[in-house]
């Protein structure tokens, strides 16, 4: 008898899925097919979603913590889709009892709902006792969305075409983050939207603002082997984020007020509105967000650290 066909399979789970930053974000021209292509180093961090499955007749989620009143319950949710798109894969009915927890900031550039992608495919995979290779898998992860496999894989990695191929990245040590979580969320679609905007309007002659840089990563990867805060921050770059700046100005008043209270270097994170500040050390880390939050600028301040694993069980029963 093999060891899987004595392991009971539990009757509930629990997956936790990290957010994460992109600490580099390369956009390059408007593929055929809608999407950029990327050049993208991704971060996973320590906030977190929960996913809980368990069994049920039917399929149906339920969302809470913060800003669960924003996300669908409907089939347009990441989890309904992960789980529509598993049971499809293996040919099993797709019903569950799906809750997820919510942390990650709604709409807020740090891959929440792909986050509860990943999560939902992780746990009803366990669930449904469903045997499915890692690639298969990611796979399925691409096919949900852009960041979906990153939110499987987890660490640092290195993302690719639209994100979504990954390579493990080599790196040192603990990044410490302050996250400063605006009152309004932006749509991914409509900031890529906005940058073709605003990179069209410069190519009739107009300024790009923050869009000079050229080059790879490459610089970047060196400093993530050093593992020195002081020495990754100033290569962090975002090509989105002049596109979620023109949308929502205010962010650069929370830009600029993280650097004042001591950050040492600050972007905005993906598609935004989020802004991550890189800080030198866990109490630096702790003092920015104190003074961060004191200055009014962000609906609530966080503090992480990366890089963490991705998506796995921690619970079951
Ligand atoms: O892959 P995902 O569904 O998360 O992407 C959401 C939207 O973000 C896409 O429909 C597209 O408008 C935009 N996007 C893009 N290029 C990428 C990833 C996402 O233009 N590489």
């Amino acid at each position: 008898m093999s060891p899987a066909s004595l392991s009971v399979v539990p009757d509930r789970i629990t997956v936790r899925v990290p957010a994460k930053v992109n600490l580099y974000l390369g956009v390059g021209p408007l593929r055929d097919d809608g999407y950029h292509e990327l050049t993208t180093v991704f971060q996973a961090l320590s906030l977190h979603d929960d996913v809980t499955v368990s069994r049920s007749a039917e399929l149906q989620v339920v969302t809470r913590g913060d800003g669960a009143a924003d996300v669908p319950a409907d089939a347009s949710n990441l989890a309904m889709r992960a789980a529509e798109l598993l049971a499809d894969w293996a040919g099993v009915p797709a019903s569950a009892d799906i809750a997820i927890d919510k942390t990650i900031p709604v709409a807020g550039g740090m891959a929440g709902g792909s986050a509860d992608g990943a999560g939902a495919l992780v746990a009803l995979a366990r669930l449904w006792d469903i045997d499915i290779d890692r690639e298969s898998l990611a796979e399925l992860a691409a096919d949900l969305g852009s960041d979906v496999p990153f939110a499987l894989h987890g660490g640092t990695a290195l993302g690719t075409g639209r994100g979504e191929k990954l390579m493990p990245i080599l790196s040192r040590g603990e990044c410490h983050w302050v996250l400063a979580l605006a009152k309004q969320g932006l749509s991914t679609p409509t900031v890529f939207r906005e940058l073709d905007r605003l990179r069209e309007n410069r190519s009739n002659g107009g300024e790009l603002d923050g869009d000079a840089e050229t080059g790879g990563p490459d610089e970047l990867l060196q400093a993530l082997t050093s593992g020195d805060p002081t020495t990754i921050a100033p290569l962090l770059r975002n090509d989105l984020q002049p596109a979620a700046l023109s949308l929502a100005p205010a962010l650069r008043r929370t830009l600029r007020a993280g650097l004042d209270a001591g950050a040492l270097n600050g972007i905005v994170s993906g598609s935004g509105p989020t802004c991550a500040f890189l800080c030198a050390d866990e109490v630096d880390a702790v003092n920015v967000a104190a003074e961060l939050s004191g200055a009014g600028v962000a609906r609530a301040v966080r503090t992480a650290s990366g890089p963490v694993p991705g998506a796995r069980i921690i619970d079951a029963d």
